[in-house]
């Protein structure tokens, strides 16, 4: 590629190179990268890269390429549920409208039918890591992942464990069931590493299991018991689940668990907060809470439009970066009325602006986070590699510079087909400095949407975007 690129730095910068010489290799990963290279010497550059023959790409003006966008939860069997129910909180938003509607994936060709069009959506939304709840059943969990593995997305997928205070007709019969269908999974997902997909049967997989106790009132303390001896035996293995989301949800689990210090300290007791543990919402944290969650180094993901949509609450994200905590983004689908990262990062800078304006602050500060607005930088940090730190894979995606794969995104930011760009060709066409691309980039953030997202790649892989939907 030849053009402009952006990737995440830091919670507080990011890199904006207008005229960078990007090149992929063979495994997918990127290779080398060369910053500001003038037209008049690309040919001579490649020369002496030893590239000769190379297909480059060149991106025009208003076309960028950034990482592909973390996704660290969402439920896959919840998205023909987007945008209803939408009155209710937590505990009746569950039994009324959730749990009817996840029942329904015990006809494994309804979850085909369902899951391949969710897969595809979230693919074309730029999330090239996805996070996925299925529902509790096992065969269709399988055909999940299956669809997962197919498109080449990367993500992990779990099944829900669920054996208590859930509905008669959706619930598992036992703790010894849960297990026993988690593990039939965990070996599924694992064996699809030597099953072709839709381009190669080369790679090593995408596709990885997780632990999905669904929440603590979910689960009995028999079932946590031998999900923490699963753990405890395969350190490699990850865990989502959801934490203190709502009041009612956390004086409820605070009922059934006495002995535990707080919410946290259940999961913990049971030897499930670790380095590869997800904690979805975090809106009600306690300040010992937050001290076990940063000792266990266990990430969180930020659920803004779903703590906003059922009135759950706004999590203080500023207070856990400036305690270190690692934090993603979370579009929690259909908690979250929208499957895209972009949403989310919209609704995080309202959070944060929100809490902002409730404690007196204006504007971001260079060294701390709390009550403050999140810039436009730690907004795109959280979107892509402090979501590959909560999913413990910052080592591999998550921001474009050599040996990370490239997972990446073709963004468009011209108009197109008929729908007006994000800038005026009259105003402020874009120039070709860093400048220009920051203005791009936050008017990407807040004003685009998929049209804008022209190619998905994973692994080098082009898996999706506008230009693959206008090609399949
Ligand atoms: N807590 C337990 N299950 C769920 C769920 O499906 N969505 C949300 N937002 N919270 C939960
Ligand atoms: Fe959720």
């Amino acid at each position: 590629f030849y053009g402009a690129v952006i990737s995440p730095e830091s919670l507080t910068s990011y890199k904006a190179l207008p005229r960078c010489l990007l090149s992929v290799g063979a495994s997918g990963t990127i290779d080398w990268m060369v910053d500001d290279v003038q037209e008049h010497v690309l040919q001579e550059t490649l020369a002496q890269k030893g590239c000769i023959d190379v297909d480059v790409i060149t991106l025009p003006a208003g076309e960028f390429l950034l990482p592909g966008f973390i996704d660290t939860h969402t439920h896959a069997p919840q998205l023909p549920n987007l945008g209803s129910g939408q009155q209710h909180e937590l505990l009746d938003w569950l039994s009324d409208v959730t749990f009817p509607m996840e029942a329904k994936f015990s006809d494994v060709e309804f979850a085909r039918r369902t899951y391949e069009s969710v897969v595809r959506r979230v693919i074309n939304c730029g999330t090239t890591t996805c996070c996925y709840y299925g529902s509790l059943h096992l065969e269709s969990t399988k055909v999940l992942a299956d669809i997962v593995h197919a498109s080449g997305q990367r993500a992990f997928v779990g099944k829900c464990n669920m054996d208590r205070n859930c509905p008669d007709y959706y619930v598992e019969a036992s703790a010894e069931v849960s297990i026993n269908e988690t593990k039939q999974l965990i070996s599924h997902i694992r064996s699809l590493a030597s099953r072709p997909n839709a381009q190669s049967s080369s790679r090593p997989h995408l596709v990885q299991p997780i632990l999905t106790p669904r929440f603590a009132i979910s689960c009995t303390p028999e079932l946590l018991t031998s999900l923490g001896k699963m753990a405890s035996s395969d350190p490699s293995l990850h865990i989502q689940t959801h934490i203190s989301e709502n009041k009612a949800e956390i004086a409820f689990t605070k009922e059934l668990f006495p002995d535990a210090p707080h919410y946290a300290g259940v999961y913990d007791s049971f030897g499930l907060l670790r380095p590869n543990t997800i904690l979805a919402h975090a809106v009600h944290l306690e300040d010992t809470e937050l001290e076990l969650i940063a000792k266990r180094k266990a990430g969180i993901s930020h659920c803004p439009t779903s703590n906003f949509n059922l009135s759950s609450g706004v999590a203080p994200i500023g207070v856990y970066l400036d305690r270190g905590i690692k934090v993603g983004l979370g579009t929690d689908v259909s908690g979250g009325f929208s499957p895209s990262i972009l949403t989310c990062i919209q609704n995080a800078s309202i959070a944060s602006k929100i809490l902002a304006i409730q404690a007196g602050t204006h504007g971001t500060s260079p060294t701390q986070f709390s009550n403050r607005q999140l810039p436009v930088a730690t907004l795109l940090y959280l979107a892509t590699l402090g979501g590959a730190e909560v999913c413990h894979i910052d080592k591999t995606v998550g921001s474009l510079a050599p040996g990370m794969s490239f997972d990446a995104l073709l963004v468009n930011t011209r108009s197109i087909a008929g729908n007006p760009g994000l800038w005026s060709p009259d105003t402020d066409t874009p120039g070709k400095g860093k400048e220009a691309l920051d203005g791009l980039l936050e008017r990407f953030l807040f004003c685009g949407d998929d049209r804008n997202i022209s190619r998905v790649y994973v692994e080098g892989r082009f898996i999706g975007g506008n230009n693959y939907r206008a090609n399949n």
